[in-house]
């Protein structure tokens, strides 16, 4: 333990499990005290259950860390204010938010219900939100903070998953946002889109979509699933390295994490235009856009024959 992180205080929602809770081992394992928020509902968002924190609590302190748990629900912007305090009441501050919990609801977007968009919207993109709102006024105060928000590769289009695509990818701009209204405050928020092995990925449904799309079976997929979908605490020396000092000057950026590859994501730019001096007509943009702005561009889905 080099304790990079020793007299700091950090709040990691979701971390009963999965990649919360590794990234809570590893952020105690620097020295930092850790408030381990986890509701404990299953996967799709229902039920509740206090064991996962409590359990992260027990290994921390077994660390020889300090830890406290915390079983608010991050889709609740009192429950979130409520985790705020319970740093502040328990550790007397805040340097750190781990926006990490998550569900899913799968579903073709034409058998999607109002429900399932609400739910994964409310938990992933107002849960992010809803922490990074009350963190942000103790941090404020401090001139000094750090977010990590969780998004997906799922955000920049997966099929199947329009409620959980939408939030990620508003997470990402979340993210570019709070780095502009933060920053002079000396705080920084980026995001993270990970690939691990974990409940939420280690699916038989998961399994047997990547066999399809990979054409592999077997043995072979096992081992193709392995490689993709590495153990959890891979990920998490990355999140770690973000609340650093060293991360000072990282700021409004998205990184993949998977396994020992990180990548940074380049920022959207405009990589074709086309210009008219007053409006454009259809005519002309029936004639023009296929040799120039959509040339090249391919269809992810084409359409059945
Ligand atoms: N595992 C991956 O490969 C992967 C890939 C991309 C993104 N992610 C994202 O990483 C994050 C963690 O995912 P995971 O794979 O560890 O999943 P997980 O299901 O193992 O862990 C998620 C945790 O969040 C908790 N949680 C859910 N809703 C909550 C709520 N409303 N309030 C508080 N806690 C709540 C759950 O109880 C659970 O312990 C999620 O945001 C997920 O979307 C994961």
């Amino acid at each position: 333990m080099s304790e990079r992180l020793k007299g700091k205080v950090a709040l990691i929602t979701g971390a009963g499990r999965g990649l919360g809770r590794c990234h809570a081992l590893a952020l105690a394992a620097e020295g930092a005290k850790v408030v381990v928020n986890d509701l404990g509902g299953a996967l799709d968002g229902t039920g509740a259950d206090r064991t996962p924190a409590d359990e992260v609590v027990t290994e921390i302190k077994a660390m020889g860390s300090d830890a406290i748990a915390n079983y608010e629900n991050v889709a609740s912007f009192e429950g979130a204010e409520k985790m705020v305090k319970c740093a502040m009441d328990n550790f007397g501050r805040l340097d750190i938010l781990v926006n990490n919990a998550g569900v899913l609801r799968d579903r073709m977007v034409f058998n999607m219900s109002e429900q399932e968009w609400d739910l994964v919207l409310k938990v992933h993109l107002y849960g992010h939100f809803n922490c990074a709102r009350h963190a942000s006024t103790v941090f404020r105060q401090q001139r000094s903070g750090r977010i990590v928000n969780t998004s997906s590769s799922a955000g920049l289009g997966n099929m199947g998953q329009a409620n959980y695509s939408a939030a990620k990818e508003g997470i990402v701009g979340l993210t570019r946002t709070l780095a502009r209204d933060l920053g002079r405050y000396g705080i920084t928020c980026n995001a993270i889109r990970p690939m691990a092995g974990t409940r939420m990925t280690l699916t038989p449904e998961l399994k047997a979509a990547w066999g399809k799309s990979m054409g592999v079976s077997g043995a072979d997929l096992d081992n193709f699933m392995k490689t993709i979908f590495t153990p959890p605490e891979n990920v998490s020396p990355f999140v770690v390295f973000l609340c650093t000092d060293e991360a000072a000057n990282i700021n409004g950026r998205t990184f993949s994490v998977m396994g020992g590859e990180v990548h940074l994501y380049s920022e959207p730019e405009y990589i074709k235009s086309i210009y008219t001096k007053g409006t454009w007509t259809v005519d002309e943009l029936c004639e023009l856009v296929p040799v120039s702005l959509a040339s090249g561009l391919e269809n992810p889905t084409p359409p059945k024959t």
